[in-house]
């Protein structure tokens, strides 16, 4: 009785490793453009999501971070300071973004 029981579950369990796959998950690296105080967007950036998120927007205008940066703070709480807030404010626009007064 014992041995039927083994043999089920050894029967069971490789049946299981055949159809169980590990998943393979795709990984994208979205390297972080070193300088001009990249270390400030590292530290709060990176709290809440991953910095492919805040890259998928693509280029964006000043404007445009500005708004991302204060809805970061004010809706989402994220701790950042006024003067962090400029600096990555900057870095953002000057990284990936450009100098214009549309909102977009
Ligand atoms: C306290 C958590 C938190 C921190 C810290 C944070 N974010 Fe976010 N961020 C979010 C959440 C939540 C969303 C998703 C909002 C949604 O789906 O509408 C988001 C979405 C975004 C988006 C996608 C566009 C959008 O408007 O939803 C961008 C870009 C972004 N964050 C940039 C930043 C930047 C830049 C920083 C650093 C200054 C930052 N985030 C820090 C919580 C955070």
């Amino acid at each position: 009785m014992k041995k039927i029981l083994l043999l089920t579950l050894f029967l069971v369990v490789t049946a299981f490793s055949q159809v169980v796959k590990p998943i393979e998950m795709p990984y994208v690296d979205y390297p972080m453009v070193k300088g001009d105080h990249d270390e400030v967007a590292q530290q709060y950036c990176l709290i809440c999501h991953s910095w492919g998120y805040v890259l998928n927007q693509g280029k964006k205008s000043r404007p445009y971070w500005s708004g991302t940066v204060a809805k970061m703070v004010n809706e989402f709480k994220a701790p950042i300071g006024k003067e962090d807030q400029q600096i990555i404010i900057n870095y953002l626009v000057k990284h990936y973004g450009y100098e214009s007064t549309a909102q977009h």
